[in-house]
């Protein structure tokens, strides 16, 4: 498959649009890899689950998806990784816990950048780890979409160097794999039309964006497992209250951020230090700037005591105003 999306390529927007495509993907992918092993690393995201049941649905068992739970995941989406794919369309599924080996490292450091390469080396690791001990592996998936191609192309017009596409990076030369991307000449709302058209859940076709590091840019300051399980809990609860409010899938991104900061409150009639929950909804296009979601004062008010009453730790909830610029989108 060519790098270039031909004019006569119609937009994805239907079902049966989708329905074609897979049609002629599993085609294409079946003539490409033969009786061949395909391994996938997948992380749950759009792109990559997408990509997985289409080759699932192409090669079935050919296919090795491999699962790294860096123990940044939000609440429930390694859960949703095994109970799709591994059970329900029975992938050949590795999955891999690696939050202690990650929370372990990430003991103690503070700064976002030394958390970001932690985090990154780490799962590169974790995943070079798990393919050396697979036999036989030809071909290496990837939910390469269409605008990582243009960025690349851009790059390289402007004679700056080509962008490496964060999901290869760090794998050996001499692993010599050919790559399989199905979904590379596709833009985003296409893969999800597609991703529908799979029967993948809505929730995974239509998840709000997430950065690679996870929760790891969201717990500020060293990392501690109580401070974590604090920010996944709210965290829950926010992307709940949102669904329940018919804001899921309208709001760009929301989500929440907890500092390393502790100030006194009261529960139960008693002295109760605590952090607080920051809740992040914002509004953009290409995330290089953002607008600031106005979320309903009764639905904040639900929100506020849900997460002071339930999470273990939170004392308080902030609402950030702030607009990228000046602030970026995540915390950090
Ligand atoms: P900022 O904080 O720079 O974020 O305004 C802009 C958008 O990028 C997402 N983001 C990431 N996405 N890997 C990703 O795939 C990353 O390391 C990463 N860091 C930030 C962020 O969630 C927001 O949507």
């Amino acid at each position: 498959m060519s790098n270039i999306r031909p004019d006569s390529m119609p937009r994805i927007t239907t079902l049966e649009l989708a329905q074609q495509f897979i049609d002629e993907q599993v085609a294409a992918v079946r003539e490409q890899v033969g009786d061949k092993k395909v391994l996938l690393a997948l992380s749950g995201g759009v792109d990559s689950s997408v990509v997985a049941a289409l080759l699932i649905k192409a090669i079935g068992k050919q296919l090795v998806c491999v699962h790294v739970n860096h123990g940044l995941m939000r609440k429930g989406e390694s859960e949703q990784v095994i109970e799709v794919f591994g059970k329900e369309l029975d992938a050949n599924l590795i999955y891999v816990d690696a939050t202690d080996r990650f929370l372990d490292l990430l003991a103690g450091v503070s700064d976002p950048e030394a958390k970001r390469k932690i985090i990154g080396g780490e799962f590169i690791k974790v995943f070079d780890e798990e393919a050396a001990k697979l036999d036989g592996i030809d071909f290496l998936a990837q939910g390469t979409i269409y605008p990582d191609i243009l960025e690349s192309i851009k790059a390289a017009e402007s004679g700056k160097p080509v962008k490496s596409h964060h999901n290869v990076g760090g794998l050996p030369d001499d692993m010599a794999m050919e790559l399989v991307e199905p979904v590379k000449l596709l833009f985003k709302d296409e893969v999800r039309v597609v991703g529908e058209a799979l029967g993948l859940p809505h929730g995974m076709v239509y998840r709000q964006p997430f950065p690679g590091p996870g929760l790891g840019v969201r717990c500020l300051g060293a990392i501690t497992r109580d401070r974590l399980h604090a920010l996944r809990e709210a965290d829950a609860i926010l992307r709940e209250e949102f669904d329940n409010a018919g804001l899921a899938g309208k709001v760009w991104q929301y989500f929440i951020a907890v500092p390393d900061v502790k100030s006194v409150g009261v529960r139960n009639e008693m002295r109760y230090e605590g952090w607080p929950a920051i809740i992040r909804a914002v509004n953009t296009t290409d995330a290089m700037t953002a607008t600031i979601e106005e979320i309903p004062y009764a639905l904040l008010h639900k929100i506020t005591d849900r997460i002071t009453h339930e999470v273990e730790g939170i004392n308080r909830v902030l609402y950030d105003l702030t607009p990228k610029p000046i602030g970026t989108i995540e915390w950090e």
